[in-house]
């Protein structure tokens, strides 16, 4: 059995933030954003969680997919910004959806900007297992609770929203091909801010983990990162970068990206790109860009196409899908 995307939603705040509104409030301005990352808006959430976006996402990747939402058994969330530490967003989900199939395994992930392919890799293990026959796999973020506005180099960067897969099961589909790699962040390049230990039996109120990130040597790694990740699903896959129709990447910054497109010698036009709208939503990324495309007409039957994550861990991986 191998999996099969049936079908794929995404959903955003209400709140469209422009570069100009945020050069209302902080030290910045529309060039310096748009020249060194491609963002123009962001839409930041005001009374949406990540459950919500996730439902949201949920719903409209149901309806896509034309399926009997009771016949899902597993709801896989990646996040770093759950509702809440438990239970878990997946749980959430599955209580707003009112989904109760006879059995049903519901977990949050955890990989940053790659969490989005991490959980496609392990739906994938658990539909070959025959654990799981139909999954919703969704990406979905309120960064928004963790940037740090006097923080202007991170604060305009990032954005809330969720992305979802449905994915059940084929005998005729090709199976989709997979890399993952982790490289110890022992310079503390992508992180949040640790919440502190309370042996000491103390009430520490309001602590807010802000997420912090060494910009030029994130982006080295994710110049270098994006590359390896191309070449090793084209090695495992025996494809030749022409055979390739579409990537689909993390939408971090369009300089990352258009470095990669040109060591690689690869069109920039066959990299999915929406970051000059909904910035960068970490493990939401990736399957917005997919729906959006989707839902624009750019992706076919019979198409190559890449998916790569990159982020804290640090963590780099891809996925190829075959339609
Ligand atoms: N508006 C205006 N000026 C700013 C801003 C801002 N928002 N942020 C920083 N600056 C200023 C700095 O203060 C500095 O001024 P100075 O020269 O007077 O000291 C100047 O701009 C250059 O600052 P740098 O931090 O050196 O800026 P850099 O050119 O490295 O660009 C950026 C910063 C955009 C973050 C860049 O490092 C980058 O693209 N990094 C990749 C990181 C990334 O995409 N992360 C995404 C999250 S991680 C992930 O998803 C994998």
């Amino acid at each position: 059995m191998s999996p099969k995307i049936l079908g794929v939603g995404y959903s955003v705040p209400d709140h469209r933030v422009t570069n100009q509104d945020l050069a209302q409030v902080i030290d910045t301005n529309d060039a310096w954003i748009t020249e060194r990352t491609g963002i123009k808006t962001r839409y930041l959430s005001n009374h949406e969680n990540t459950s919500d976006l996730a439902v949201m996402a949920a719903q409209r990747a149901i309806k896509d997919a034309q399926i009997d939402p009771q016949m899902i058994d597993c709801i896989l969330v990646a996040t770093l910004t759950p509702d809440a530490m438990m239970p878990c967003t997946a749980a959430l989900v599955q209580a707003k959806l009112n989904l109760n199939s006879q059995r049903m395994m519901v977990f949050d992930l955890n990989g940053a900007c790659s969490g989005f392919i991490l959980a496609l890799q392990t739906i994938d293990a658990l539909i070959q297992s025959g654990q799981v026959t139909m999954a919703l796999v969704i990406g979905a973020e309120t960064l928004s609770k963790i940037l740090d506005y006097s923080d202007r180099s991170t604060a305009v960067l990032f954005g809330d929203g969720a992305g979802a897969f449905v994915v059940g099961q084929d005998q005729i589909c090709k199976p989709w091909v997979h890399f993952v790699n982790t490289q110890g962040d022992t310079e503390q390049t992508l992180t949040t801010d640790g919440v502190e230990l309370n042996g000491s039996l103390r009430n520490i109120q309001g602590q807010t983990p802000y997420l912090r990130m060494k910009g030029q040597a994130v982006f080295r790694f994710a110049v270098k990162a994006v590359e390896d990740a191309i070449r090793q699903i084209l090695l495992k896959s025996n494809l030749s970068i022409e055979e390739i129709d579409l990537i689909i990447p993390h939408q971090a910054n369009a300089r990352i990206l258009s470095h990669v497109a040109e060591k690689m010698k690869f069109p920039m036009d066959k990299f999915v790109m929406n970051m000059d709208e909904f910035g960068n939503t970490s493990s939401a990324s990736i399957p917005i860009a997919y729906a959006q495309a989707k839902s624009k007409g750019l992706i076919h039957q019979d198409m190559n196409i890449i998916l790569v994550g990159f982020g804290a861990g640090l963590i780099w991986a891809g996925t190829l899908i075959e339609l």
